[in-house]
């Protein structure tokens, strides 16, 4: 009887503590929780580069504004257009809200894009969009800040004879350089819109 009784407690006790696994969050998901929504974020961080203009800058000077960065290439023949398009589409689209957002176009090929390959090639996307190159050395630390992939790779098609294979995202990043959100140029224009209306 006595071993019955035990024999039932016991099952209870299990099953009980089956259902909590089962019910409570494990240790992971409330790790997740407790962390902060605006914590240190994964992607993004210092960078030392030189604008379309021939100016030096780093992410400092876009301290107060909200930032759209996209890696690319001037002479990518379509990946980096769209992503450019998408995301100058979604920042007319916003309106006069539009004016707290900076645009940059970072590029991933310094060999070809010069301060002044930049300066003939960003203004055909937005009126805003800064465009950045700097020394091998700088875009790297940049590429890694970001945690963006790109590869110098041989392309015969190319009258350069070369191309980059390289990651196509637009990433949002708020007031402080922490980062928000990432799309890529085939996220739509509406949604683009609507994250930085939630956030503007
Ligand atoms: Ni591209």
């Amino acid at each position: 009887m006595n071993f019955r009784l035990a024999a039932i407690a016991l099952t209870a006790t299990l099953l009980g503590g089956l259902v909590a696994l089962v019910v409570l969050p494990g240790p992971r998901e409330q790790v997740t929780r407790a962390l902060p929504s605006t914590g240190k974020a994964l992607v993004g961080g210092p960078f030392s580069l030189v604008d379309q203009t021939g100016k030096a800058v780093t992410d400092k000077d876009f301290r107060g504004r909200f930032m759209l960065v996209y890696f690319g290439f001037t002479n990518c023949p379509d990946i980096c257009p769209s992503g450019l398009q998408v995301m100058s589409a979604a920042l007319d689209k916003l309106g006069p809200k539009a004016d707290q957002v900076t645009p940059i176009l970072i590029t991933v090929d310094p060999e070809r894009d010069t301060p002044q390959q930049l300066a003939s090639y960003v203004p055909s996307f937005h009126p805003r969009l800064v465009g950045l190159t700097g020394s091998p050395e700088q875009i790297a630390a940049a590429l890694k800040a970001y945690r963006v992939y790109a590869k110098k790779v041989e392309d015969p098609k190319s009258s350069a004879g070369f191309t980059y294979d390289h990651t196509s995202i637009i990433y949002l990043m708020d007031r402080e350089g922490n980062y928000v959100a990432h799309f890529t140029h085939a996220t739509s224009v509406d949604r683009i819109a609507e994250r930085l209306a939630q956030v503007l």
